[in-house]
């Protein structure tokens, strides 16, 4: 496996792999989310490959993660979980008390595994189903 690098990230870095992974039969502007400046966003680094990004808001002490994707030709190796972990830490050190996001339901089982759990407010968008997942912190 290359050498994992996470780092913090400009919003437009995100875009390119969050088309790919999520949205590649529409326009890249679908993406683009209008209050992405005033976001968090990391990115994990294969080597010198920018491979998994995700994007942090926050509203107090409640923080919800977006746009996670991994590059289609990276995904299966472990990255994802990597930078969950890694935003699950940073929000906790940021005095996170709950952590949520609007799980596309075909991922609900990942987030399960990190302890997420799920709601019952769901919506279907672009033909897709989403559920809204959360996680209780220690804070
Ligand atoms: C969901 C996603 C971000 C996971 O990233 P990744 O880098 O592939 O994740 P990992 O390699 O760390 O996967 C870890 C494990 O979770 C499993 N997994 C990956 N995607 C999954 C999914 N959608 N549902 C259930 N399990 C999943 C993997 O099979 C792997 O299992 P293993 O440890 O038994 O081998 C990535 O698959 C992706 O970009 N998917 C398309 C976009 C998307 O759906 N984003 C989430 C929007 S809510």
């Amino acid at each position: 496996m290359s050498e994992i690098q996470i780092e913090q990230i400009r919003d437009d870095l995100t875009w390119r792999i969050r088309h790919e992974a999520m949205y590649p039969d529409l326009p890249l502007e679908a993406v683009k989310l209008e209050d992405d400046s005033e976001g968090t966003h990391f990115g994990l680094y294969a080597g010198d490959q920018l491979s998994t990004v995700v994007s942090i808001f926050s509203e107090g002490t409640t923080y919800r993660f977006r746009k996670f994707a991994t590059a289609v030709d990276a995904q299966g190796k472990g990255y994802g979980t990597a930078l969950l972990k890694h935003i699950i830490e940073y929000v906790t050190f940021m005095g996170a008390k709950m952590l949520w996001c609007n799980a596309r339901v075909s991922a609900a089982g990942f987030y399960e595994r990190f302890g997420f759990v799920k709601t019952n407010k769901i919506s279907r968008n672009y033909n897709i189903d989403f559920v809204i997942m959360e996680l209780q912190l220690d804070n």
